[in-house]
């Protein structure tokens, strides 16, 4: 079995503050892009992972891993499963890469095996896996509140032409939420949410991404990358999620692949256009 596992970007992200149980509340909109891995599964005697790209690891560090180990112990399902991974989403990257690969395996072991976990114990299955796995669970953007659980899909007609460049930078989320904190002195701001913010004007370029700030301060190359966008005539540039992807937001294909070209040879570069949805598994 044979299945696709999309990246996602965040269009904006505040942190509402700390919990209790040490992660943070957010608010954000999810969105996918044209920019996938590829799983295959089978049945086979035990649990065996493989990737291409040899900085992803292939043992129970691995999401899809971790995920396969959930799947077996709610469904009691004992059968080995062989993973193979194609890996094209760049790792730490602010893409949910192997977020999204972990919620395509939950996904792909219930056809391979047909049986049907609950839909609300699924979710709450793949959040024990991380906070972004549950909104690959399905297609589309969405609004994510909560640790990024609490999910509302909503129809977003994306007018512009998403160039996304990352710079090979792995930055540690949790690095992110600390340093964010600390230089807060624990106290977040509140601000209108961003959900007003944005079905007020429906406008994706009043949105902002709060990790901006700290990450670009120790990572100046990804503010230079964000500033390059904007020069070549993007609409709109945020880092997604805690970095270090970048993306931009064009009228214009033209500018958009001219930003990328910058990059070329040098960075991740990746275009989607307007007119992209999700292949359904
Ligand atoms: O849930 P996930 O494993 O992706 O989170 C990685 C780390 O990021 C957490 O251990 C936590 O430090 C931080 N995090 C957070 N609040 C969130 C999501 C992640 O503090 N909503």
């Amino acid at each position: 079995m044979q299945t696709k596992s999309y990246a996602k970007i965040n269009l904006g992200l505040q942190i509402i503050g700390r919990r209790n149980d040490g992660y943070h509340n957010i608010e954000t909109i999810f969105h996918r892009i044209d920019l996938f891995d590829e799983i295959i599964l089978d049945r086979s005697p035990s649990l065996s992972l493989h990737c291409d790209d040899p900085i992803i690891p292939t043992d129970e560090k691995n999401l899809c891993w971790q995920a396969a180990e959930v799947f077996g112990k709610e469904t009691g399902i004992t059968e080995g499963i062989s993973i193979t991974i194609k890996k094209r989403i760049p790792s730490g990257a602010g893409l949910g890469g192997g977020s999204s690969n972990a919620a395509a395996t939950l996904l792909a072991l219930q056809k391979l095996f047909s049986v049907t976990i609950e839909r609300a114990r699924l979710e709450s299955l793949a959040l024990t896996l991380g906070s972004d796995v549950p909104y690959f669970l399905q297609y589309g953007t969405a609004y994510g509140e909560g640790r990024g659980e609490r999910l509302s899909y909503f129809p977003l007609p994306m007018p512009y032409r998403i160039a996304l460049i990352n710079p090979g930078i792995h930055v540690s989320t949790p690095w992110a939420y600390g340093a964010l904190a600390a230089r807060l002195g624990g106290q977040f701001p509140k601000r209108p949410n961003l959900r007003e913010i944005f079905s007020s004007s429906a406008d994706i370029t009043k949105l902002r991404n709060d990790f901006e700030e700290t990450v670009f301060e120790r990572y100046p190359e990804i503010a230079s990358i964000k500033k390059t966008m904007l020069e070549r005539g993007a609409v709109h540039a945020l880092m997604s999620g805690s970095g270090s992807s970048v993306f931009g937001l064009f009228e214009r294909e033209a500018d958009a692949r001219s930003a990328m070209d910058i990059y070329a040879g040098k960075y991740f570069t990746h275009y989607t256009g307007p007119e992209f949805l999700p292949e359904h598994a």
